[in-house]
């Protein structure tokens, strides 16, 4: 599966970074699908990190200083005249290099020794014996134990570069780890990165706190205080506006932003009437009532409600929410005197551009919402403090920042709110019926314990009627689907598996509580092939 398949925009590469911490990890992406769980293993580290395209590494190189590299796997073969390369001046560095898969394969084709293309491949899990100590393995990995690796590569190393020995192996892949102690480069055939090799964690951090010799000392904290002195130079005199949906990210750039320049920046909350059970009502009282920030509370539910009136596909639906919110987005900032910049609450997973060996742009799968478009039309500056991070950094910034815990760790919820999750026409009676059995939902999740174990979960109200019976009277009512699911970016998700008693639980507690639903069924789609909205 393409990794981008479920994105929206996305920004094009290179991104403007401008956080600049003296301590930092280059990871150069050859494609892979689990590069970004990479940048997330050295932050898990306490560094800095940053993925830079191949095609971009050599700028990306000369813009970080970084104390170390890290190459990444990928798809393509080294074999073929067009495969990626690493950038001359990356080898010639001296730096710590980590390889992983493609990058060791690039890297020993590049230096003298040599790939061949592998007839079958190997992919999964495998074992590997440690048979020599190095840098990377130590206080880790001792010589002559076994150890537990994942696999997934096509063409093999089958002759080392000068310089370079063999520290483990498997009966598959006689090269799995390969070193240079003199030139601090390591590379494996395997891949750290992910869950599957469970002591893949601790080699990235043996790699950049002892092998490169970094502190490990990159903190929210620090981040915090490093971000507000940047807001406060980018944006000088300058008056901020920054779109609220809710949701944690906006949050959270709006109360950094508050912190850094005071009264020049102004919330706008554009209530759609699509919002959960009281959530307009705790972002409200959560930026009025606890942190003082200046808030415009535009309820427009009507404006909404009447144009979704008679539309049912859901990319008409979408396209409607995100220009009507562009539009009213608009009005207000003039109303109030514009704006010089606007806030975003944009995530790393949206600024880097994953590398397609394909070419052309990804599928669209849906159009996801924000309030991209605006500012060439007011013809402002973008404020996007949280472009460096992954979504449980924000979480986490947004416990340094005092959010309370019932705010910041609340499941994403989409821009365009409940009309994704009521397929057909989107009422207002309909929605205020979903409300109530997604509120008695999320109720027994979060009584169950559940609530932080699940990336999301939601009903969804569907456009279907079935025959029931309740008291001794027949009943002809609407389904609902229940939907939970564990992720760890949205990008792809399992279901939740509740045991039968919760949900029995759930679906009585729901036909009981909920006027207008007389049916309760599971999702037990994951994605792929599901999305995880129904729309
Ligand atoms: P899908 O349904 O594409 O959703 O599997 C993946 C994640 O993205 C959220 N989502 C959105 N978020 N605007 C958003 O801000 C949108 O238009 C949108 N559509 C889906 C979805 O809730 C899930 O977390």
């Amino acid at each position: 599966m393409h990794p981008r398949l479920a994105s929206g925009q996305r920004h094009a590469y290179p991104p403007t970074m401008t956080i600049q911490p003296s301590d930092s990890i280059l990871i150069v992406d050859f494609g892979s699908q689990v590069t970004q769980l990479i940048a997330r293993r050295v932050r898990e580290a306490g560094v800095y990190s940053e993925i830079a395209p191949f095609s971009h590494a050599a700028a990306a190189f000369q813009r970080m200083q970084p104390k170390g590299i890290i190459l990444s796997g990928g798809p393509a073969s080294v074999l073929d005249e067009d495969g990626p390369r690493i950038p001359q001046e990356i080898l010639d560095s001296g730096l710590p290099i980590m390889a992983i898969c493609y990058g060791q394969q690039a890297l020993m084709h590049q230096t003298g020794g040599e790939v061949l293309r592998g007839d079958s491949g190997e992919f999964g899990r495998a074992f590997i014996e440690i048979s020599d100590r190095c840098a990377l393995f130590d206080g880790l990995w001792a010589t002559g134990e076994t150890h537990q690796v994942w696999m997934s590569h096509g063409d093999k190393v089958t002759a080392l570069a000068p310089g370079f020995r063999v520290v483990a192996s498997s009966p598959g892949a006689p090269f799995a780890v390969v070193a240079n102690d003199e030139k601090r480069i390591y590379a494996m055939q395997f891949h750290p990165e992910v869950v599957h090799t469970p002591d893949g964690g601790k080699l990235y951090k043996n790699f950049v706190r002892h092998v490169c010799g970094l502190a490990g000392d990159w903190t929210m904290a620090e981040f915090r205080k490093t971000k507000i002195e940047e807001i406060r130079k980018q944006v000088g005199k300058g008056r901020v506006i920054c779109g609220l949906s809710g949701g944690v990210d906006s949050a959270v750039a709006a109360v950094l932003i508050h912190e850094a320049i005071g009264e020049q920046l102004t919330c706008v909350f554009v209530d759609h009437g699509l919002m959960r059970l009281g959530e307009a009502d705790q972002v409200v009282s959560l930026f009025r009532g606890h942190y003082n920030i200046p808030l415009v509370h535009k309820d427009v539910s009507a404006l909404f409600l009447n144009g979704l009136a008679g539309v049912t596909d859901p990319e008409a639906k979408r396209k409607f929410i995100g220009k009507t919110f562009i539009d009213v987005f608009e009005e207000e900032a003039r109303q109030i005197g514009g704006a010089d910049f606007l806030a975003q609450g944009t995530l790393y997973p949206d600024v880097i551009e994953s590398v397609s060996f394909t070419g052309g742009p990804s599928v669209t799968i849906k159009s996801h919402h924000n309030v991209g478009g605006l500012p060439e039309r007011m013809n402002m500056q973008l404020v996007e403090p949280l472009r460096e991070l992954f979504k449980d950094e924000v979480r986490e910034l947004g416990r340094e920042l005092g959010l309370p815990d019932i705010f910041v760790g609340r499941h994403p919820f989409p821009g365009p709110g409940l009309a994704i999750r009521i397929p057909g026409e989107v009422t207002r009676e309909r929605c205020d019926v979903l409300r109530k059995a997604d509120a008695v939902y999320l109720e027994e999740i979060r009584n169950a314990g559940l609530y932080d174990a699940i990336w999301q979960a939601f009903a969804v109200l569907l456009p279907v009627k079935t025959v029931g019976v309740m008291g001794d009277g027949r009943t002809y009512d609407n389904v609902c689907a229940l939907r939970a699911v564990t992720s760890t970016d949205g990008m792809t998700a399992d279901i939740y598996p509740f045991d039968a008693a919760f949900l029995s639980r759930v679906a009585t507690r729901i036909i009981n509580e909920v006027k207008g639903i007389n049916r309760v069924v599971y999702d037990y789609t994951s994605k792929p092939p599901g999305t995880i909205e129904w729309e």
